[in-house]
């Protein structure tokens, strides 16, 4: 567990001076005071965990009143960080859309690079820090700014929709960016006959399967979601005899073929909990199911366990230190951030 620590290292914008927190340590009355919180996540945090973390939880709830800070999580990070110490939960387009929203003068985003950054674009004003700057994304890293111009030549007067899932640089040589949530709605909003989709193949024939709009895709996959397999779900489904399974549209299109409903993360969370089935397998990654598990508690979830290792990067402790020492800082270049920010603006603006 992380210790308190004396000194703070402000980082280049905020100026405010914030006292060291109270290490806080495992004891009845803490224990007593956490109590109400635990009842909520005892189904998914075990009682030998809860230790650990309610020290944590206590120490960074105090430090973001501290440091005038919110803690924006993914729907993939683990319940200890999702359900108690996270101001905004959601997917990656509600997040953005609440990182442009946000008064407090500091984000930590609770999630990976591409999302922090898309955070700068929308706040560029604030502080965002990320707590591990190794919380990369394969899609990401699937596709360089040189890749792009390459298909702008290669492609004369087609427009080119980005997945946020993309390093700012990216963005910045792109028209728009789009989620999986919105991803047909932005495409089809170009009113254009043929449209680039990058850099996930799968989210791009899965819009295809979706529009009459001719789809161009690239070759980049979501090293979770591409190991999925459409027979290990039809396996599944005979082995559990009424099992509802549900699909993120990063999966390969044999997977989105044997699922119920295919949605964005909050599109399946929202499918769950507005059709309450007995049995539910949601195909992503696996922390969502705990997640849902707790607002949906007559639901089973049957959980096949693919992890995303840069999601996982995220924990208490680096929040706690990345708090603390106000780090990691996520910058963008301000030439790149004016041209990624008008792609990420037009995709906000749409779906406002
Ligand atoms: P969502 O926008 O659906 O949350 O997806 C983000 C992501 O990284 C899924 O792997
Ligand atoms: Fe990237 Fe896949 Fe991890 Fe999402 S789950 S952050 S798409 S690697």
């Amino acid at each position: 567990m992380a210790s308190a620590v004396s000194t703070l290292a402000p980082a280049s914008q905020v100026r405010t001076s914030v006292q060291a927190p109270l290490a806080y340590s495992w004891s009845p009355a803490l224990e007593k005071e956490m109590a109400p919180l635990y009842a909520r996540v005892k189904h998914v945090i075990t009682p030998m965990e809860w230790p650990f973390y309610a020290p944590l939880i206590k120490s960074i709830n105090e430090l973001k009143v501290q440091r005038d800070a919110v803690i924006l999580a993914h729907n993939y990070m683990t319940p200890e960080i999702f359900h108690c110490v996270s101001d905004f939960r959601g997917d990656s387009l509600q997040l953005a859309k609440e990182a442009a929203r946000t008064d407090a003068k500091v984000i930590v985003q609770a999630g990976v690079h591409f999302m922090a950054e898309t955070s700068k674009l929308l706040s560029p004003e604030k502080t965002v820090l990320i707590p591990d700057m190794r919380a990369g994304c394969s899609l990401a890293s699937s596709i360089t700014p040189e890749d792009v111009r390459m298909l702008r030549e290669a492609y004369p007067g087609v427009p080119i929709v980005t997945y946020v899932n993309t390093s700012a640089a990216v963005k910045a040589e792109c028209d728009i960016t789009c989620t999986s949530a919105n991803a047909v709605k932005v495409v089809e909003s170009l009113g254009a006959p043929r449209v680039l989709c990058i850099p996930d193949q799968y989210l791009a024939k899965w819009v295809q399967s979706q529009t009459k709009v001719e789809v161009i895709a690239w070759k980049g996959a979501c090293e979770v979601h591409e190991r999925f397999t459409g027979e290990e779900l039809e396996r599944m489904r005979a082995d559990e005899p009424g099992l509802k399974i549900i699909a993120h549209p990063e999966c390969p299109p044999d997977v989105i073929a044997a699922a119920d409903f295919t949605g964005s993360t909050s599109g399946m969370i929202k499918w769950v909990k507005d059709k309450q089935p007995a049995k539910v397998m949601l195909v992503t990654e696996c922390s969502m199911a705990s997640n849902v598990a707790i607002e949906a508690p007559d639901v089973e979830f049957i959980r096949p366990c693919n992890l995303c290792p840069h999601m996982k990067r995220i924990s208490l402790e680096n929040i706690y230190d990345s708090l603390v020492h106000l780090r990691h800082e996520v910058t963008v270049d301000p030439d790149v951030a004016l041209r990624a920010r008008r792609a990420v603006e037009r995709m906000v603006n749409l779906t406002n």
